[in-house]
């Protein structure tokens, strides 16, 4: 079955064709960061416009890589939610539109469940029951998989979500939007012990997350000492970065022992940071979990992701509808 993907919820505009549910024939990701890096952050209604220039040379570059028609498509995926509103729509309703032309069936997929389903692209992905921790700019979430489509939340962030936390802390030290992957690059020159961030919500058995603590820690910082630069600033990045990744572990850690897994997956932006991934294999090696993360392109936002996370949902007998609407707030356990 072949199966176009769309995905429209933030800041990427992206467009992918997935043969069954492993072969990506195109995977093309218009990133518009340089077009929100002078606001600091993602500005919807920019970010609205700029989906609707982009979705048609997207969809043309991915069938061109493809080397298909839209005749030949069977399935359409789109992200319904959770997002920008306004960004959202653009996809949905490219989504249908072509759906419709085409007479094909149109799945409504929750971005948070194409995060979790990403690493059953990859050669080796786990087998329900599993953990997975989902780490984005906007989420930051615990889910026991203990089917596809079966999500229950054990977890999630009481302030920042983990990406935010890592965006909120490069704008600190006057990096570019979005800063998580410059605070990685420059935290691979630093000493993680130099600067002691605290870890929230340490007690045992509670798995939340709260990073909105360490955000103001690094800002005590800055206030003491300016923005720092060279050794000092790389020492910094490394210490907050291991901080984040710490938490994120040991928390990820303590629910699978708990919760009776034997298997963990990560998903979402952040799990294409070094130091998590790093951290997460030592960790999961020393309790003997098997630990599954995909590849750093299939963590940031795809749209391979949402053609498998339809595909799948089509194959367990759920049909789209055409009268799918944008869900800016989805929880992934309530269905479309
Ligand atoms: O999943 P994603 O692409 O979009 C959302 O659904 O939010 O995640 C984007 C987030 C941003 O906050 C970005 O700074 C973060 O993922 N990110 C990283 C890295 N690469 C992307 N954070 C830490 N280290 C990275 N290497
Ligand atoms: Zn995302």
């Amino acid at each position: 079955m072949l199966t176009l993907g769309i995905e429209t919820s933030c800041d990427e505009t992206a467009i992918a064709l997935l043969h069954n549910s492993r072969e990506i024939l195109a995977d093309v990701v218009l990133s518009q960061a340089q077009v929100h890096e002078r606001f600091g952050g993602v500005v919807p209604e920019i970010a609205s416009r700029n989906h609707l220039q982009y979705v048609l040379p997207c969809l043309e570059e991915a069938l061109h890589k493809a080397q298909k028609t839209l005749e030949e498509v069977e399935l359409y995926a789109v992200t319904a939610g959770p997002g920008l509103q306004g960004a959202l729509l653009v996809g949905v309703l490219f989504a249908k539109t072509l759906a419709g032309v085409y007479g094909r069936p149109c799945m409504g997929v929750n971005h948070l469940e194409g995060h979790l389903l990403a690493i059953a692209l990859a050669e080796d992905a786990p087998q329900p029951p599993f953990l997975s921790l989902v780490v984005s700019g906007g989420h930051t979430h615990l889910f026991a998989v203990e089917a596809l489509g079966r999500y229950r939340q054990l977890a999630s962030t009481r302030d920042d979500a983990a990406g935010e936390a890592f965006d909120k802390t490069a704008r600190l030290l006057g990096l570019p939007y979005p800063g998580g992957a410059q605070v990685d690059f420059l935290a691979r020159k630093g000493n993680p012990q130099a600067f002691a961030f605290p870890r929230a919500l340490k007690g045992k058995g509670i798995y939340d997350f709260s990073f909105s603590g360490l955000k103001t820690a690094v800002a005590h910082v800055i206030a003491k000492e300016g923005i720092p630069r060279g050794q000092r600033l790389y020492d910094l990045c490394a210490s907050f970065q291991e901080a984040v990744a710490d938490s994120l572990t040991k928390k990820c850690m303590e629910a699978a022992r708990q919760e009776g897994f034997e298997a963990i997956a990560l998903g979402g932006g952040v799990a294409a940071n070094s130091r998590l991934r790093s951290l997460a294999k030592e960790r999961a090696e020393a309790a003997q979990l098997r630990l599954y993360v995909p590849e750093p392109s299939l963590c940031t936002d795809n749209a391979a992701m949402i053609a498998l996370a339809g595909h799948e949902a089509y194959m367990r007998g759920e049909r789209g509808c055409m009268a799918l609407d944008a869900k800016p707030t989805w929880h992934l356990s309530e269905r479309a």
